[in-house]
C-alpha cells in the first residue's frame, strides 16, 4: 500500500434514521501506521461513521474506500475480509455464551467428527488472552457473569486477535479503569508500530493527547477539520461552535459544618473491601471521593444505596439513623444513585425516553391511585429540556440516542425523584465536554438548593475542581482529606497512590 493512499476513507457519507439525519456529508481519512482520533459532541455522528466503515450500517450516500479502492460493506464479515475489525460502542458479545465461545466464534477448534472441541476451545481462548497480556479473565465464564470492564476487554481482545490492518475502537476506554487503559494503549502502540491503522473515539482529552497522531473533529454529522496539533479549547470550540469560557463552574459557598446538622452522616460503615469509614456531608456540600479502582469507593457507594452488603456501622440522614438494606429503602430515605454504567444498569434501552424518565417516579406519580400520564409527560419533558437531551421525541426508544444522551436520561431519571442526597458515580464517562459542563453546572445548582452531593470520578481533575472537600480512599479507608480552594489533580492522584507505609 502506497504511503499517501489512506488505509481507510469515508467520503461524504450520508445517513438518516427515520427523520434523524445522523450523517450529512461526513468524511474521514486515516493512514497506515497512524492512530487517528475522532472527536465530537454526543450525537455528532462518530459511531454512525464507524458503523458504516465496519459494515454494520448502510450509508444512504457517499463512498467508502479501503486501501484506495472503493468498497461496499453489506455486513461486518466483508469488512473483516478486508482486514478491518471494529469494537463497537455498545457491546456485541453474546451474554449467554462463554468468554471462549465469544472470542473464537466461527473459528472454534473442531473434533474429527466436526463437533466443537470444548477442551481445546477453552485452552485456545486462554492462550489468545494470555498472548495479549490478559490473565485475569476466565475463558469458561459466561459473559453475563463477568463485570462490564472485562466484557469490554474481551471485545477488544477479539478484534485484536485477528491481527487487524485497520482497527476501529468506539469509546473503548469508557468502561475501563486505569490499568486496563494502560494495557489498551500498549496494544494500540504495538499495532501502530506494525503499520496498522487505528481509529478511535474518546471524550477524554488526556487520552487523545497521549496517543493520537491526528484528530478529526465532527460536528452535526459532518467533519469540520483534521489536525495534527489541536488544543482542547480549540477542539471544544470546533465541536460546539462556542467558546466554553470556564470549564469548571465556581463552587457555591461552602456550608459551615457548625451551622448545620449533616444531611448525610456515615459512622464506621464497613463492607467487603471497605474498612470502617466515617464522614459527614453538610446540606449544600459537594464531597468528592477519590482513589484508584479497587480501593473501596465503589463498595462505599453501593452500600449507601442499599445495593451492597454493609457489614457494620450506621448511616444517618438529617440526624436520623436509616436502614439501607436495599435500593428501595435508600430511595425512600431520599438517596439517589446515578451509576456510571448505563449499558448494563439503569437504562432500559428499548423503552422510550419518557418511560425511562418516569420509572423512578412511578411511586410518586401513582400515589393518587393511577399513573397520571399528563403530569408524567410534563415532568419528563421538563427534564429533557433542562438536561438538553437530544432526542427526536419523548417516545423515541432510549437505545436510539447517542451514548452521552443516554447518560443524561439516566441522570434526569434520578433528579425527578427529588433526592436529598445525590450519589454520583463517575457520571461523566462517555459524555462530551459541553455536556460535562452542563452536568457540572447542574451539580452546583443542586448543591446551591441545599442538597448534599457525594461524587466519585475517575478523572482527578473533576474531583479537584468540583468538591468543597475531597476524601481520597486507599485500601478501603479514607487516606487523605483535601479542602478547597487550592486542590489540584496532582494532590488527588498522589494521595491515591502514596505507599501505605
Ligand atoms: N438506530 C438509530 N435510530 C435512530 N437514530 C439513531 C440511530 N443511531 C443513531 N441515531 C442518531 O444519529 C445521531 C448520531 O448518533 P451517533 O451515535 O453516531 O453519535 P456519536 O457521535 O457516536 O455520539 P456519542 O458521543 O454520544 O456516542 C444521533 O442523533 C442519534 O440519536
Ligand atoms: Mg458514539
Amino acid at each position: 500500500m502506497s504511503q499517501d493512499v489512506p488505509a481507510v476513507e469515508a467520503v461524504n457519507l450520508v445517513k438518516s434514521f427515520g427523520g434523524v439525519r445522523a450523517l450529512q456529508g461526513a468524511s474521514l481519512a486515516a493512514a497506515a501506521g497512524e492512530v487517528h482520533a475522532l472527536v465530537g459532541e454526543n450525537g455528532a455522528g462518530k459511531s454512525t461513521v464507524i458503523k458504516a466503515l465496519g459494515g454494520r450500517v448502510q450509508p444512504d450516500g457517499g463512498e467508502i474506500r479501503i486501501g484506495g479502492r472503493q468498497v461496499r460493506l453489506p455486513a461486518p464479515p466483508t469488512a473483516h475480509a478486508l482486514g478491518a475489525w471494529t469494537v463497537f460502542q455498545e457491546l456485541t458479545l453474546l451474554p449467554g455464551m462463554t468468554v471462549a465461545e465469544n472470542l473464537l466464534l466461527a473459528r472454534e477448534p473442531r473434533t474429527r467428527l466436526g463437533l466443537v472441541d470444548r477442551r481445546r476451545l477453552a485452552a485456545n481462548a486462554e492462550s489468545v488472552l494470555a498472548g495479549l497480556g490478559v490473565h485475569h479473565i476466565d475463558p469458561r465464564a459466561l459473559v453475563e457473569d463477568i463485570p462490564l470492564a472485562e466484557r469490554q476487554m474481551v471485545e477488544i481482545v477479539r478484534a485484536i486477535s485477528h491481527d487487524p490492518r485497520i482497527l476501529f475502537l468506539d469509546e473503548p476506554t469508557s468502561s475501563l479503569v486505569e490499568r486496563e487503559v494502560v494495557w489498551l494503549f500498549g496494544q494500540i502502540r504495538r499495532l501502530r508500530a506494525k503499520g496498522a491503522c487505528i481509529v478511535f473515539t474518546s471524550h477524554r482529552w488526556n487520552e487523545i493527547r497521549s496517543i493520537a497522531d491526528r484528530i478529526t473533529v465532527f460536528r452535526g454529522g459532518r467533519d469540520v477539520g483534521c489536525f495534527t496539533e489541536l488544543s482542547e479549547e480549540d477542539a471544544v470550540t470546533l465541536m460546539t461552535g462556542q467558546r466554553v469560557e470556564t470549564f469548571f463552574p465556581p463552587l457555591p459557598a461552602a456550608p459551615r459544618a457548625a451551622d448545620h446538622r449533616p444531611a448525610l452522616e456515615v459512622r464506621n460503615l464497613a463492607a467487603p473491601r471497605l474498612r470502617p469509614v466515617s464522614f459527614a456531608v453538610a446540606p449544600g456540600e459537594v464531597l468528592g471521593i477519590g482513589g484508584l479502582a479497587g480501593h473501596g469507593h465503589r463498595e462505599l457507594f453501593l452500600a449507601l444505596f442499599g445495593a451492597g452488603r454493609a457489614t457494620g456501622g450506621q448511616v444517618l440522614l438529617d440526624g436520623k439513623p436509616v436502614r439501607l438494606r436495599n435500593p428501595r429503602e435508600a430511595e425512600r430515605a431520599g438517596i439517589a444513585l446515578v451509576p456510571e454504567d448505563r449499558k448494563s444498569e439503569g437504562l432500559l434501552l428499548p423503552m422510550s425516553v419518557r418511560d425511562n424518565l418516569s420509572l423512578a417516579l412511578l411511586r410518586r406519580l401513582s400515589r393518587a391511585g393511577l399513573l397520571r400520564r399528563g403530569l408524567e409527560r410534563q415532568m419528563a419533558g421538563g427534564e429533557v429540556q433542562r438536561l438538553k437531551v437530544r432526542t427526536a421525541s419523548l417516545a423515541a426508544p432510549v437505545g436510539t440516542l447517542s451514548g452521552g444522551n443516554q447518560q443524561k436520561v439516566l441522570l434526569g431519571r434520578w433528579l425527578l425523584t427529588d433526592p436529598r442526597v445525590l450519589l454520583l458515580y463517575d457520571v461523566t464517562r462517555g459524555v462530551d465536554v459541553a455536556t460535562k459542563h452542563e452536568i457540572f453546572e447542574l451539580m452546583m445548582r443542586l448543591a446551591g438548593e441545599g442538597r448534599a452531593i457525594l461524587f466519585y470520578s475517575s478523572d482527578a481533575e473533576e474531583l479537584a475542581h468540583l468538591g468543597h472537600r475531597v476524601l481520597v480512599m486507599r485500601e478501603g479507608r479514607m487516606a487523605a482529606e483535601l479542602r478547597a480552594p487550592g486542590i489540584t489533580a496532582e494532590h488527588v492522584v498522589s494521595a491515591a497512590v502514596r505507599d501505605a507505609a
